[in-house]
């Protein structure tokens, strides 16, 4: 069992604490020392090796089982894509909206490439149903719910909004997938920034579809996602985007037949993303070595004292209060957010802007002190605060 203490020790493998207040894990996680190494590892073997297609197979692989196994899945569900958009145009292109049941609920949480990625599919017949934040900037479930019929054929949910932190708790998400099924609907996570700052079980939330990616809270890089389809939905779905690598056989090098993998490999186009496989793998290793039951318990208590603390200083804040309705990224209301974030990063602290907001992600390697130097350096430029 990890301690306090062993996550203070863990700080110690990421250089850029040494000068930097980091609260930006919502857009690009931390860079571990393991993981730059992975990636020397891989040019280390391009220069021995030149090519090497089997370990690069292998690779993928490494992502997928250990992906599955942090998901609470099993591997042939877990698709490894190029990005969290790859996955669910892969998605989207086996999805029949021609008939009746053409509506795909969306909830107004989502990420731009989950809301795009869904109207792109009006032109194959789709009508997209948005459900609109509260005037607290909650989506209530029953929201979702009532706008669920049956002529869903999808429901489109971020676990956490990038805008402003707010979570759909597992007691929303279950409920939604409930009644998504019971009116044939399926339901769709999108949980790329919530994914690694706590555990996450897809079997017992019942959804039937998840994406997202290793750039965030699993600390590992860009250019590499990936897409979580139900069992037993797999072989009624047939993408209409394809590639070599998403079918039976990948040496096969068929070009007379479409044959796809019996798996969720049938969601992948290409080539691996090898060197983002190397990363990916090392990223991964050490969210499952510290766990997402610690790394969870750490975000919800250093989000806590957070919230109290930016409270204190009379700043307004734009996440939910509850601990089960806010994920590790805590948004505070600005007048001009984009000049706030810069006069910090002039500071060494490290944050971003959406929407009004400047938005603070907290990992396992954030403690007291960063939300300390944050308030304080907030305090110093309150001119541009709402
Ligand atoms: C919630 C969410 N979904 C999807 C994406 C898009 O991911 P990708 O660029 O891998 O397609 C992001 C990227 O920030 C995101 O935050």
């Amino acid at each position: 069992m990890q301690t306090r203490l062993d996550l203070e020790a863990l700080r110690d493998h990421f250089p850029t604490l040494r000068t930097t207040i980091y609260l930006n894990s919502g857009s690009y996680g931390l860079l571990h020392d393991s993981v730059r190494r992975a990636f020397e590892d891989y040019l280390t073997a391009r220069v021995e090796k030149g090519a090497d297609w089997d370990d690069w197979a292998m690779r993928a692989e490494a992502v997928r089982s250990r992906m599955a196994a942090l998901l609470n899945v099993t591997a042939d569900e877990m698709a490894i894509t190029a990005s969290a958009s790859a996955g669910m145009n892969s998605l989207a292109s086996a999805l029949d909206f021609s008939g009746e049941r053409n509506r795909i609920v969306v909830s107004d949480y989502e990420f731009p490439t989950s809301g795009q990625v869904w109207h792109a599919q009006a032109k194959r017949g789709a009508q997209i149903v948005h459900v609109a934040e509260r005037g607290d900037g909650v989506i209530a479930a029953e929201d979702v719910v009532s706008a669920i019929d049956e002529r869903t054929r999808l429901v489109v949910l971020s676990h956490v909004c990038y805008r402003h932190g707010a979570k759909f708790s597992a007691a929303d998400i279950k409920t939604i997938a409930a009644a998504a099924h019971a009116n044939g609907a399926l339901l769709f996570l999108d949980c790329y920034q919530s994914v690694g700052s706590e555990s996450i079980d897809l079997a017992d939330l019942d959804v039937d579809f998840a994406g997202g990616g290793m750039l965030k809270y699993l600390i590992g890089t860009a250019g590499i996602g990936f897409l979580y389809v139900r069992r037993s939905l797999i072989e009624g779905l047939v993408p209409a985007n394809s590639g070599w690598f998403a079918q039976a056989e990948a040496n096969m090098l068929n070009i007379f037949a479409n044959e796809p993998h019996p798996t969720a490999r049938r969601f992948q186009a290409g080539t691996p993303p090898v060197p983002s496989c190397y990363a990916a793998t090392a990223g991964l290793d050490i969210i499952l070595d510290v766990s997402t039951d610690v790394i969870g318990d750490h975000v919800r208590s250093v989000t806590r004292y957070a919230l109290d603390e930016l409270a204190a200083a009379g700043f307004s804040v734009a996440t939910p209060d509850r601990d089960s309705h806010r994920g590790p990224m805590i948004a505070v209301r600005a007048r001009d957010e984009v000049a706030l974030v810069n006069a910090l990063i002039d500071e060494r602290v490290v944050t971003s802007s959406r929407s009004g907001n400047v938005r603070a992600g907290f990992h396992f390697y954030n403690n007291r002190r960063d939300v300390d130097g944050f308030v304080a350096a907030l305090d110093r430029h309150r001119q541009w605060l709402a």
